[in-house]
């Protein structure tokens, strides 16, 4: 299969085509690290501003959830913004939802692919991933001193490159044919992230719940969900809110699952 070629960033463009208010008005953009979360926790312990953004061309320990490995070459859309939300756990916890959601928006609006949310953090375009999303928090005892929200989008490099997870994988370049515009795209999934932030910020849940569930494919799926104390199976009922789920069980009960209890998610239909 063809590769193609990677041009660099361009940080001027995108400062200079960037519509946001503090999302990545501070950007720094490095050629390779380990993940753009560590470098992110260094900025945000100095004091960085609410919105302050990094953007890796490739990193060598990205990090996904549940402690995986994230596959980041050349091409990839990897970044990670500097958050100082008022501490509401219904946030925090639903921040990898928003993420999620900021991301499949900004595919479906600029790309024209169907890319939808599956819970709780992950993008898909015909079932297979394409995008993630990890929230790291740092907390003084009871107090929330800053949020990282790190997005990864599989872009410019075909998924049949990410051993062992290929065929579950996809990338913008397999479903477009041709590569995206790095710096077009990352302008627009700022503006989103940030929008869409600023809205649950302001007291906007329910609205998001509205485009989450606009915009999901994860109900009526059969799930695995692991927790602290065990795991149970069931199909996926509904969204009560941004953080919880409600599992519909094989003995005809309902059961409310917390997003910030889970520990791995298995969907058990593929
Ligand atoms: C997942 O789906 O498991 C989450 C993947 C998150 C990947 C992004 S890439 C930018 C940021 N830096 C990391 O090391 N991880 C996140």
């Amino acid at each position: 299969m063809k590769t193609v070629p990677i041009p660099r960033l361009d940080s001027n463009r995108i400062l200079n085509e960037l519509r946001t208010e503090r999302f990545a008005r501070s950007l720094l953009i490095v050629d390779r690290c380990t993940s753009t979360n560590d470098i992110a926790v260094k900025f945000a312990h100095d004091g960085a501003p609410e919105g302050f953004t990094v953007i890796s061309e490739e990193q060598t320990e990205g990090r996904g959830r549940y402690g995986r490995l994230w596959f980041s070459p050349k091409g990839g859309i990897w970044l990670t913004v500097i958050l100082r939300p008022p501490v509401t756990f219904e946030l925090l916890n639903g921040l990898p939802l928003v993420g999620a959601l900021a991301v499949a928006r900004t595919i479906s609006s600029n790309l024209g692919l169907q890319a939808l949310v599956r819970w709780p953090n992950d993008v898909v375009v015909d079932r297979r991933k394409l995008a993630g999303v990890l929230v790291e928090t740092k907390f003084s005892g009871n107090v929330l001193e800053f949020a990282l929200l790190g997005l990864g989008v599989n872009a410019n490099f075909h998924a049949s490159l990410m051993q062992g997870i290929s065929e579950r994988s996809a990338s913008l370049l397999d479903h477009l044919g041709s590569p995206v515009d790095r710096e077009a795209f990352i302008c627009s999934l700022l503006q989103e992230t940030e929008r869409l932030y600023d809205l649950v910020v302001l007291g906007g849940v329910a609205d998001v719940l509205r485009f989450v569930k606009q915009t999901e494919c994860s109900r009526g799926r059969r799930i695995m969900v692991k927790v602290e104390n065990g795991a149970f199976a069931g199909v996926l009922d509904d969204y009560e809110s941004l953080t919880r789920i409600r599992i519909s069980t094989s003995d005809g009960s309902y059961k409310s699952v917390d997003t910030g209890s889970v520990i791995a998610v298995d969907y058990l239909d593929g």
